[in-house]
């Protein structure tokens, strides 16, 4: 079920929009008749997403671009406004990861998930912040508990998150004057993702001992991120900028108590 607010005619950018929670999000904007762009790397991704969000009847374009690389996404913009006009909504939400404990880690390994997530960010909200709509509009930071919990094996993504976080938090007080709303939001393990079969659940029985462990025994579904978007996007959340918001089944909760135990433990022995 997703929440009923009204985007007709909006202009609703998600880079990283192609695949997985992204184009969760995407698709209930287009449901709600906004004017989506989607863009990420691969052509054969932006246009099986432009199929299924075209399928709404609304208007769809789709773009390749490498958030990594400043101009291409200023390139991406700018076509885009060219055909819809100033962004209402901005989903900055492309990222990579894989497991690896940080003493196997490769220093270009660190640094590509750092260029994908923290600097990759700051690309798209640099290049998009000329192209926002004043005052109104709303940008929305995915990122992931990994910003606030320290994870085994994800040295490069805690470091990469934190850092978005944080750059919500001061564009937040560079952009209010503006009329520009600035969140992020944390979603929690997400059923069918690539981010949840990589990193927790690679089978399905790993999945359902992972789902025990959140408080309210599921993994997310897409619709659970898309629908916090939605109401960030919408004017019932227009007092709320520099906020980061869990969607997570309160599965952080368990995380920090898992981190406290652990740490007990080894205080212990
Ligand atoms: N374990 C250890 N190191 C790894 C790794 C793994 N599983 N996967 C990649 N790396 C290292 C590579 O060895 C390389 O380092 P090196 O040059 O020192 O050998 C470095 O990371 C870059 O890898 P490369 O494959 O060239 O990067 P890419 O730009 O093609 O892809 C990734 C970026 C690695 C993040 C890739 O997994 C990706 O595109 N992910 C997007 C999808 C995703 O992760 N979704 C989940 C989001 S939560
Ligand atoms: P996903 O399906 O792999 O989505 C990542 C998206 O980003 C894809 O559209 C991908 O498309 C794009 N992308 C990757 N690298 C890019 C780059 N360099 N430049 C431009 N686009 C790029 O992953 P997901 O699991 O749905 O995760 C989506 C977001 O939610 C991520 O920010 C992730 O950290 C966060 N999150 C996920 C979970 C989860 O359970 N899945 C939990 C917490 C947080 P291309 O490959 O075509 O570029």
């Amino acid at each position: 079920m997703l929440v009923d607010i009204d985007f007709k005619d909006r202009h609703v950018f998600v880079f990283g929009g192609t695949t997985g929670i992204n184009l969760g999000i995407a698709d209930a904007f287009a449901r709600r008749g906004a004017r989506i762009t989607v863009a990420s790397r691969k052509a054969e991704n932006v246009e099986a997403a432009q199929v299924r969000l075209g399928a709404h009847g609304g208007e769809v374009f789709g773009v390749c671009a490498d958030v990594r690389d400043f101009d291409a996404v200023g390139r991406a913009f700018a076509a885009s406004v060219e055909r819809f006009g100033p962004i209402d909504v901005l989903v900055s939400g492309a990222a990579g990861n894989f497991l690896c404990e940080a003493k196997d880690m490769s220093a270009n390994g660190f640094k590509v998930v750092v260029d994908i997530d923290l600097i990759g960010s700051f690309h798209v909200m640099r290049q998009a912040y000329a192209h926002l709509r004043r005052p109104g509009a709303a940008v929305i930071n995915i990122t992931a508990p990994q910003s606030y919990i320290p994870m085994r094996y994800q040295a490069h993504a805690c470091a990469a998150k934190a850092g978005v976080d944080q750059l919500t938090r001061v564009l937040a007080l560079e952009w209010g004057g503006e009329g520009i709303r600035i969140n992020s939001i944390s979603p929690g393990p997400i059923e069918g993702t690539e981010g949840a079969k990589r990193l927790m659940a690679p089978t399905e029985a790993d999945q359902v001992r992972a789902a025990a462990r959140v408080p309210l025994q599921r993994f997310g579904v897409p619709e659970d991120i898309a629908n916090l978007a939605l109401f960030l996007a919408s004017p019932y959340a227009s007092y709320i900028s520099g906020a980061l918001i869990p969607c997570d089944g309160g599965g952080a909760l368990e995380s920090v108590k898992s981190t406290l135990e652990l740490a007990g433990q080894a205080g212990a022995s």
